[in-house]
């Protein structure tokens, strides 16, 4: 298995857009792949609809999005319909992001999406609903696991990107239901002379019954 930090594998696939490389298909962009358990299955449509709507929000991000799920291509296009039309959008417009067939489940053994618990009419297992976020260095940044049963929040994952970015290019960390703009954490790795060349804004230190001044608070820095 791959871990955190590391290459994120590269595969080729037939999707809804043709062919691709994955590697060349992210090119310098940041991306995310998130995988459905079946095509035509009532959670996944309204997944890949909200999707259709943050759009936007990943493009201004630079981050690509393509989905995945165990179905033929054939069927995704068909899917797409039921996917436009529960998000809103033109029956005529082109479906903007590529979704990968995975028949044979070669690439959700791969990278580890497949869930025992959930099984097709054949009796073969059923991707989970997996997430990767991978970076313009095509490096593995964070993944979410959850069974088919439980839909994902989209939000969350535009906040962990957010996180990601904010903290690649500034010295914190982001708190518990941290958004962007919230307050951010000094990283512990910061000793205190280097604090006002860092953070010229300031920092609070909060005091904790342990005396130590470890949570050290800071405005969101300006990236
Ligand atoms: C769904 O997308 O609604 C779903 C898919 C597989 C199992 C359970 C729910």
């Amino acid at each position: 298995m791959f871990m955190l930090g590391e290459a994120f594998p590269n595969f080729t696939a037939n999707t809804t857009d043709g062919e691709i490389d994955f590697h060349q298909w992210l090119g310098d962009s940041w991306g995310i792949l998130f995988s459905h358990p079946s095509d035509f299955t009532p959670v996944c449509t309204t997944e890949l609809s909200r999707v259709l709507k943050l759009l936007p929000e990943f493009q201004k991000r630079n981050v690509k999005v393509i989905g995945l799920s165990c179905d033929s291509v054939a069927s995704h296009v068909e899917w797409c319909k039921d996917i436009k039309c529960y998000a809103g959008m033109n029956e005529d417009d082109k479906f903007p992001y590529p979704i990968i067939e995975d028949k044979d489940r070669h690439i959700a053994m791969k990278l580890g999406m497949v869930d025992k618990d959930e099984l097709d009419s054949a009796g073969m297992p059923l991707t989970a609903r997996a997430v990767f976020i991978i970076d313009s260095n095509k490096k593995f940044r964070l993944s979410l696991l959850y069974p088919a049963t439980t839909g994902r929040n989209f939000d969350e994952i535009l906040r962990v990107i957010d996180s990601l970015q904010l903290t690649d290019k500034a010295k914190v960390a982001t708190p518990v239901d941290w958004k962007m703009g919230d307050d951010c954490m000094v990283l512990p790795t910061i000793t205190e002379d280097q604090i006002p060349k860092i953070f010229p804004q300031g920092v609070t230190v909060v005091p904790l019954p342990s005396g130590k001044s470890y949570l050290r608070k800071t405005s969101c820095p300006k990236v």
